[in-house]
């Protein structure tokens, strides 16, 4: 039973044991306070009570379970909980397709593994890459884009960073996140702004060390090995106007060995990327998960 709904939500023990955590004094609290407002009213008891105490505990119990997930930090989960939960009430359709854009500027690889994973997925799943963008003429990524009969969007460094010139196309296309990887160009304000908390991005190295300008590929490998650090690995994080500085929603550690160099360290963070990015993505984006 307890396997069962942490595979269905997608969390690990811990998290699951939280929000059982979060129903189970939710649902208390709702009760106490349905009884203590019904009190008030100094009502009999009687079908007239019993009637208006569902209707409280009703209204209540979504106010009562996002009040607790809030300090026990699950508000992403109920909040889509509730949600679902909502729509399905009232027949409103969810929009539930989520279109990924893939920003990079490299060779790819990881944008290839987001693909891939998305496209194995069983037809159930609603989140697909459908657009890749790159401001490098000739980048690998380019090819993997044409293997996948993927559109792309070719932006150019100055248009980029001035306004939203490259928005509407990104709109038009119906993209709901954007997914930087190995994407070398800040994201100016205008797109930080239209997709705020929809931006991901992933970061070779242990957040809040070895970020911000300057801090990409080889230069932070070589950064890593030159303190001396024994451990270095990737940080996965939402996008904000600052370099490297979003809330970090994963991360994970490889060693850093004697004659280490930044060629042997970037095939450890690799692979720890491509472990990683795409199912972070996936709970990222379904909050955690599913109904
Ligand atoms: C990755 O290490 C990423 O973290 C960094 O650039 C590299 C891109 O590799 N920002 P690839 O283009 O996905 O192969």
């Amino acid at each position: 039973m307890l396997k069962s709904l942490q595979t269905k939500w997608k969390v690990g023990p811990g998290r699951l044991l939280l929000i059982l955590v979060c129903f189970a004094t939710g649902g208390s609290l709702c009760g106490i306070l349905g009884r203590k407002i019904l009190g008030l009213l100094e009502l009999e008891k009687g079908v007239v009570w019993v009637m208006l105490y569902l209707v409280l505990i009703t209204l209540l119990w979504p106010v009562c379970v996002l009040a607790i997930s809030i300090p026990l930090g699950q508000i992403n989960f109920f909040r889509n909980y509730i949600h679902k939960i909502f729509s399905r009430m009232t027949g409103n359709k969810i929009q539930e397709k989520k279109l990924l854009a893939v920003f990079a500027s490299g060779a790819g690889s990881n944008a290839e593994k987001i693909i891939q994973h998305f496209n194995d997925k069983n037809k159930q799943s609603e989140i697909r890459v459908t657009l890749v963008v790159c401001n490098k003429p000739g980048a690998g990524v380019l090819q993997i884009a044409e293997k996948y009969e993927l559109p792309v969007l070719q932006i150019q460094k100055e248009i980029f960073y001035n306004g939203d010139h490259f928005l509407p196309a990104l709109q038009e296309s119906g993209i709901t996140h954007i997914i930087l990887a190995g994407f070398l160009l800040k994201i100016p304000a205008a797109l930080v702004n239209a997709y705020k908390g929809k931006i991901l991005n992933i970061h070779p190295a242990l957040l809040p060390k070895y970020g911000g300008p300057g801090m990409y590929g080889a230069f932070v490998h070589k950064a890593v090995i030159a303190a001396g650090d024994k451990k270095s690995g990737i940080t996965i994080h939402e996008v904000d106007e600052i370099y490297d500085n979003g809330k970090t929603i994963f991360q994970d550690s490889c060693d850093v060995v004697a004659h280490e160099t930044a060629e042997t360290l970037a095939n450890k963070i690799h692979v720890l990327e491509h472990k990683h990015f795409a199912q972070q993505i996936e709970k990222w984006i379904e909050g955690c998960y599913e109904l």
